[in-house]
């Protein structure tokens, strides 16, 4: 369709995802540096130098040091347009972490050396295989001294269930870490701290044939140590096979220091040489060609008041299909109405631009009256498309919530409504009690007091929460009896969510079971739909 395909080909758009500390923000920070996209390392984030990522914006953020949203980084470089999609870290915040991934078309897995394969990094990989995504890993922090490295590859594979591929080998680690050999150009290249520069630097590459420069480089004793693992390697690892990688069967593994910028842009050319340009996505069943077809996106996440001085909103969205034009209609599916996007922008650090054109693979924001809600699509106004929703992951901390002062319930409704429609909680309401309680239901207990902070902050809403005991949410997906008729357990409860959906609450685990018993006919699922 047209002659922007080229454009649509030169987009990669993915996401980093790591257990907090592995270096993610380090990683990307340097990433940018390639594309110039900013000019000093410690830009997007320096805990240190007490600077904010970009992606804090919120004062809850500032005050925790933690960052609650995930921007959208884009940058050129050789001739592609790279979109980092920046997921938060921190482990309560993970819903808005599996949203950005359903925008994704690839994620980097950073490992730390030390570490290995962490909780978090577990939870992020069953979400990316969920969706056959490719997936890349950079195992970080070679400048330390690091775990075995066949050790390492074995347990992704045996932890994550997916192949490993390693595109490069480590030298070394920690005060010996010499640089990487590169398996496919079979040379090495040597380590160089470079981490007061903006590229790499001082670093050689010398072909593994020149045997006496290589041990004039490395010595002789890391030479021998290679030659084996060479060996060894050809022998036991999985064969490189780009269409494994591109159905995330299997991930090419990097080695590497961020920090010091080591092995950074080594893997970066390799990455976009084996990532996959931007996917086609199913609407009601049927696969919609990113290149064939005419614009089309959805909603993945919605922000509010990401500039105190606006009050705004935004929703982001995934092109998923053809060029977005700023003055041009379209329509808002779920709405049943056309509109034009207003304030299309492109959210990097601190400053927005205002778009005028983006294809398949960016993502834009725009400004949201309050209309969207995730998972949304948009398109144009003669399409009929309606992308498959984004699952809502099962809430795990519940509680009641009041506003203290009465007089203040429309505000207070509002607030909890707005928050509600932006994916940061979820709410219910107690089964046929009468009572116009809220019930709160949250992924991360953080998100208590988001919900707290915010409702003070931007509704002038003072609130109350109760927390409730339960921990086990499970959506009624079909039953042969009527709500009020199901037979439960002493710790179970009847709710529904905004939408009236019937709902139970447990205390234990085993009680899912045994209300299942006791009621033939009764399905159950852990995921609602948004
Ligand atoms: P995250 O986003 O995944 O949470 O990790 P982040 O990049 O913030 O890195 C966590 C810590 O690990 C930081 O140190 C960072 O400097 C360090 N780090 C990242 N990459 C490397 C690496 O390749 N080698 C070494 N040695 N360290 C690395 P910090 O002390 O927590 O923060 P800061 O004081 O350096 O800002």
């Amino acid at each position: 369709m047209g002659n922007y395909q080229d454009e649509i080909n030169k987009r990669r758009t993915f996401a980093i995802i790591s257990h907090p500390d592995a270096g993610k923000t380090t990683l990307t920070e340097k990433l940018l540096l390639y594309g110039g996209a900013i000019n000093t390392a410690g830009s997007v984030k320096g805990k240190a130098t007490a600077k904010h990522a970009v992606s804090d914006w919120m004062e809850i953020e500032k005050e925790r040091g933690i960052s609650v949203t995930s921007s959208v980084l884009q940058f050129k470089y050789n001739g592609k347009c790279i979109n980092i999609l920046d997921t938060p870290g921190h482990q309560d915040f993970s819903e808005d972490t599996y949203r950005t991934l359903m925008a994704a078309d690839s994620a980097v897995m950073v490992i730390d050396a030390s570490k290995g394969v962490e909780a978090q990094t577990r939870k992020l990989f069953k979400v990316c295989g969920m969706r056959g995504i490719p997936i890349f890993t950079f195992i970080n922090k070679l400048d330390r001294d690091a775990n075995d490295t066949f050790e390492l590859l074995d347990e992704i594979e045996k932890e994550l269930g997916i192949a490993t591929c390693p595109v490069n080998w480590p030298l070394g680690c920690g005060k010996g870490f010499k640089g990487v050999y590169d398996r496919q150009k079979e040379c090495i290249i040597t380590y160089s701290d470079t981490q007061k520069g903006t590229k790499e630097g001082e670093s050689k590459t010398i072909p593994l044939s020149d045997r006496d420069a290589c041990i004039e480089a490395i010595g002789e004793e890391r030479f021998g140590i290679l030659s084996d693992e060479i060996e060894l390697l050809d022998g036991a690892s999985a064969e490189y096979d780009l269409e494994e990688v591109q159905r995330g069967k299997l991930t090419p593994v990097f080695f590497g220091s961020a920090l010091t910028n080591f092995g950074v842009e080594i893997f970066l050319n390799y990455f976009l040489e084996m990532t996959t340009t931007p996917l086609p996505r199913r609407s009601k069943g049927e696969i919609v060609d990113p290149v064939e077809n005419d614009f089309s996106a959805f909603v993945f996440k919605i922000q509010a008041n990401m500039n105190k001085a606006h009050r705004d909103r935004i929703a982001f969205m995934r092109i998923c299909s053809g060029k977005f034009e700023a003055d041009r209609e379209y329509k808002h599916v779920q709405g049943n109405r056309n509109l034009r996007l207003s304030q299309p922008q492109q959210i990097m650090a601190d400053s927005r631009t205002i778009l005028d054109e983006a294809y398949a693979g960016d993502i834009i924001g725009v400004f949201d009256p309050g209309i969207f809600s995730i998972g949304d699509t948009i398109c144009a106004p003669k399409d009929d498309i309606m992308y498959e929703g984004i699952p809502t992951f099962a809430p795990e901390h519940f509680a009641r919530v009041r506003q203290i002062d009465t007089m203040k319930r429309k505000q207070f409704v509002k607030g909890v409504n707005q928050i509600a429609q932006e994916g940061a909680i979820q709410i219910f309401k107690e089964f046929n009690s009468g009572l116009e309680e809220i019930i709160v239901g949250v992924v991360g207990v953080l998100q208590f007091d988001v919900l707290k902070y915010r409702l003070e902050s931007e509704y002038n809403v003072e609130i109350k929460l109760e927390p409730l005991p339960y921990e086990h949410i499970r959506w009624v997906v079909s039953s042969d009896t009527p709500l009020d008729k199901i037979s439960g357990t002493s710790d179970m409860k009847k709710i529904v969510d905004l939408k009236e959906n019937p709902l139970l609450l447990f205390i234990n685990a085993w009680s899912v079971g045994m209300v299942l018993d006791r009621n033939p006919g009764l399905e159950l699922s852990e995921f609602g739909n948004m």
